[in-house]
């Protein structure tokens, strides 16, 4: 509970909740402390404008010197129905003494002033303040206390700081409760995550649904996901079947080299059987070897070395040197259909030449004599098709998919030579260079069409 506390408090969410609390808070701070410097103003200007005013009453029933009877009866009847704590009245004479009032004697200069309560001998602490001047030769002295305007500031700020209190606690309670949501689908990335890494591949992170950004992340991360899994899955296929497949010829090998021991035992020459396991192991030692060339085209390291290469020199060298090899078997080879400009890609020469040498292979091996095999170039819009054609016996279309995966053969070609890795190193080459390449049925016979981007302006050296 207490680790699961100090890590809410480690938290990303939880922090960024915490300093938009802080600001918040900080904002409202400023705006208090202003509206209160703004009250106080208003209500000692309010104060003011009152003395005055009331000072400016009593002096106004003052008429003249011979009714200043009247005048001292009026100061002495406000000063009687004021309590001095609040409102302070007093006349005085020339000679200094009291004509009317509610406190003792005390001198004031003119205009506005401010005076504790204490010197004037009145009750309480507050201020007073006060308005002095001459009417009719007496000096009149009204006065109000700060208490009303010191209350009203009170209640101000008590009234700020409740509100700063409610505003901590709803800042901080809301980003909490923010952080906590966050925090728990971040532990629920975590979980998924680590059960991914313990080797749980099918698991996938649970979606909110509502399209927010961890969703949106989250989402990503699943497809990720999917994608390792998918290649995951393809590698222990893959590992499976090149498992399964060498199976044969190791076999077939243990068995030569068993029939050779019982042979030599009867004292017959062994050597023909020698040769066969030679042979054998040779075969299974290429079938290695190709599938580590494989590998290595797949691992995409030799697209550094990348040049513009022209595909049409490339395959009308494979079609000039396999030319004669399709004549000894009774089939024809003719690069028929070329553009007249070079056809610039970025590749690897020997590669592609590989792949051209391939294709051009299996035709002639997997197809009768009479056959006629076709090599063709076209340039399209930013691209260019290269077939290679020919119209033996094909490949059926359910099996088109299959026989990219290495080791693949139609069961009928068990007995033509090969290991079933030509069209897999094919497929490797096509995509290392960004090749779409598909099976088409020529009917009869097999095309393989692929489509090499061209060349970018300002592409290779
Ligand atoms: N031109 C073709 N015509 C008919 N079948 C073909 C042709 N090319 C390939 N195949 C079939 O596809 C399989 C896989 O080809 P490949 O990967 O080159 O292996 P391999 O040639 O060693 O058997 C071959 O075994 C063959 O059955
Ligand atoms: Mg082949």
């Amino acid at each position: 509970m207490l680790k699961k506390r100090l890590r809410l408090l480690r938290s990303t969410p939880f922090r960024l909740a915490l300093a938009f609390g802080l600001l918040f808070i900080l904002a409202f701070l400023v705006a208090d402390i202003i509206t209160y410097q703004l009250l106080k103003r208003d209500l000692a200007q309010a104060l003011d404008d009152s003395v005055r005013d009331t000072y400016s009453i009593v002096a106004a029933t003052y008429s003249s010197e011979e009714e200043e009877e009247d005048f001292v009866a009026a100061v002495a009847t406000y000063a009687r129905l004021n309590n001095p704590e609040d409102s302070i009245f007093l006349l005085v004479n020339e000679k200094g003494e009291r004509l009317a009032g509610n406190v003792s004697v005390f001198m004031a200069k003119d205009g506005l002033s401010t005076i504790e309560a204490g010197d004037i001998g009145v009750k309480g602490d507050d201020r007073i303040r006060i308005q002095a001047g001459t009417v009719g030769g007496n000096r009149l002295i009204v006065g109000e206390s700060y208490s009303d305007t010191n209350d009203l500031e009170r209640i101000a700020l008590m009234s700020f700081v409740w509100a700063s209190g409610v505003i901590v606690i709803l800042a901080c309670g809301g980003g909490a409760f923010f952080a906590a949501r966050a925090q728990r689908r971040l532990d629920g990335i975590e979980r998924a995550m680590s059960d991914v890494s313990a080797g749980n591949l099918a698991r996938r992170i649970p979606l909110e649904g509502n399209g927010d950004d961890i969703d949106v992340v989250a989402g990503q991360m699943n497809e990720a996901l999917d994608r390792l899994s998918a290649l995951v899955e393809g590698m222990r296929q893959v590992s499976a079947d090149i498992a399964h497949d060498l199976k044969t010829p190791l076999n077939r090998l243990r068995m030569t080299i068993e029939q050779a021991m019982q042979q030599s035992g009867r004292g017959v020459d062994v050597q023909p059987f020698l040769l066969d396991a030679r042979e054998e192991s040779d075969r299974i030692s290429a079938t290695f070897e190709a599938l580590l060339r494989i590998s290595q085209i797949e691992a995409g390291a030799r697209k550094a070395r990348f040049l513009p290469v022209d595909l049409a020199d490339i395959m009308s060298s494979v079609a000039e040197i396999y030319g004669g090899v399709a004549e000894d078997n009774g089939q024809s080879l003719a690069f028929a259909t070329r553009p007249a400009s070079p056809c610039m890609v970025n590749g690897d020469r020997e590669l592609l030449t590989q792949l051209f040498v391939n294709l051009v292979e299996n035709a002639i091996t997997h197809c009768p004599p009479m056959t006629s095999i076709t090599l063709a170039l076209e340039a399209g819009d930013g691209s260019f098709t290269a077939t290679v054609a020919d119209d033996g016996p094909g490949i059926p279309e359910a099996e088109r998919e299959l026989v990219f995966r290495r080791l693949y053969r139609l069961d009928k070609s068990r007995t033509t030579p090969g290991s079933g890795l030509g069209l897999s190193l094919v497929k490797a080459i096509a995509d290392l260079h960004g090749a779409q390449i598909t099976l088409g049925d020529r009917h009869p016979g097999l095309g393989v069409i692929m489509r090499f981007p061209a060349q970018q302006q300002g592409q290779g050296t």
